[in-house]
């Protein structure tokens, strides 16, 4: 998707929220916001969000299924973001959307999914959970064993489900994020599905559901998905979950939303409903955090050392995955001082960039990463008592707080 007026940030601005550029003064734009500005106005670190981003990528999903069937369903995977003003707004854009805990339920819920419209994952749905997505009148409950199926007969008879199956195809990417191979806690293994279709009676099985991990760059697993849910048996709906990637870094160039769609609309018999369920590509780009420079250290002859006032409490990724990002100065675009950017964690593994170039870095700099909009927020934690960050939306020049930085008193709230 090509964006206007993102001159100043050639070759990174497919990583950046779409409309991002650099100003006459050169510093950076996101949403039409100032990021120095909202640095001061917010704090650091913050997660800052270009709205209209989210927003393009959510209508690129429904138009590039819409141009090929009337029978699809783009679905929210939250767990990327589960915020209720990201909720609220793909709500209105009219995605469905997929929730992996009574936390998320929780969340959807309250910003404002219609209940018919939510998907109740998880390996391990606790009775509480199930209770809570029956009463709640959610549309799907997403059955990953037999367990959990005995447990939904008797408790939720006529309830909408689909089936988790277990498709035995690796994708490429992340050990840690792949999901799709025979080894996998999650759903029936394609030898099991019979037996649990069997073993349905008051549910109401509308169809199959698979996902084959994330951060995903390569379609054809894809094609090979839907020939092995639609070989099992005809039902009215087909999800083949989520997992494109997205460009974390200058190099990365993942498949295009409408490329994704259409692969998907290809392997979906006519008649039925195609369901995909995007987290990262639809909120990962759409986001970046911004930190504040506090020291640096260089030791001569072997690393420069730029430390920020975050880390693994509000980027756990390059830790779990090792994960790349880029990073630059907020008004100095560009450079070639060789940095690692280091968080203010008590722990060596707290790095969020390796080997970043930059202009000159100093101290009180605004450092700015890109695509953290996804599993961000998300995973982020108070490992040395550090508040979580808060999340500022950012369109047509006007940024708006939709949720505040935690504070030394939230840490304590729980005490009793
Ligand atoms: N559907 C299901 C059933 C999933 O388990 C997931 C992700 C998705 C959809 C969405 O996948 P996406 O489109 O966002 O790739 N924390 C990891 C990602 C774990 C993803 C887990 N499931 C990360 O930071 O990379």
């Amino acid at each position: 998707m090509a964006a206007v007026g993102q001159q100043g940030i050639e070759g990174l601005e497919h990583v950046f929220p779409l409309g991002s550029r650099i100003d006459e003064a050169g510093r950076l734009e996101i949403g039409g916001c100032d990021a120095i500005e909202l640095a001061e106005r917010f704090g650091t670190p913050a997660y800052v969000y270009a709205e209209d981003d989210i927003r393009a990528r959510a209508r690129a999903y429904m138009e590039s299924f819409r141009a090929h069937t009337e029978h699809f369903e783009v679905v929210y995977a939250s767990k990327a973001f589960p915020c209720t003003a990201a909720y609220r707004l793909l709500a209105a854009e009219g995605l469905a959307c997929d929730v992996a805990s009574g936390g998320e339920l929780y969340l959807a819920l309250r910003g404002g999914f219609p209940p018919e419209r939510i998907y109740m994952h998880g390996n391990n749905k606790s009775d509480d959970e199930i209770r809570m997505a029956v009463e709640a009148g959610v549309g799907h409950i997403v059955i990953d064993s037999f367990d959990e199926l005995d447990r939904l007969e008797r408790m939720a008879p006529g309830q909408g489900v689909l089936l988790r199956v277990t498709p035995g195809i690796t994708p490429s990417t992340h050990a840690y994020i792949a999901t799709g191979q025979v080894d996998s806690k999650f759903g029936f293994g394609l030898d099991d599905v019979p037996r649990a279709i069997d073993r349905i009676h008051n549910l109401d099985l509308r169809g199959l559901h698979a996902h084959l991990g994330s951060q995903i760059f390569d379609l054809a697993p894809y094609e090979k998905l839907a020939e092995v849910l639609t070989a099992i048996g005809d039902y009215p709906l087909l999800n083949l979950g989520g997992g494109l990637g997205i460009a974390y870094t200058a190099d990365d160039r993942p498949p295009g939303i409408e490329d994704y769609a259409e692969t998907l609309v290809r392997g979906t018999p006519d008649g039925v409903t195609v369901l995909c369920e995007p987290g990262r590509s639809l909120v990962g780009n759409a986001g970046v955090t911004l930190y504040r420079v506090g020291t640096i250290k260089e030791i001569p002859g072997v690393r420069t050392y730029v430390a920020v006032d975050g880390g693994m409490s509000d980027n756990l990724r390059p830790m779990l995955y090792g994960a790349r990002y880029e990073a630059q100065i907020a008004d100095r675009f560009g450079g070639d001082s060789l940095s690692t950017i280091a968080g203010k964690h008590c722990e060596s593994s707290d790095m969020l960039v390796r080997d970043a170039k930059l202009a000159a870095p100093a101290i009180g700099d605004v450092l700015v990463t890109p695509a953290t909009g996804a599993y961000g927020h998300a995973m982020a934690n108070n490992y040395n008592g550090v508040p979580r960050p808060p999340v500022v939306f950012c369109a047509d020049g006007d940024a708006r707080l939709v949720l505040r930085r935690e504070t030394y008193e939230d840490l304590t709230d729980r005490d009793v």
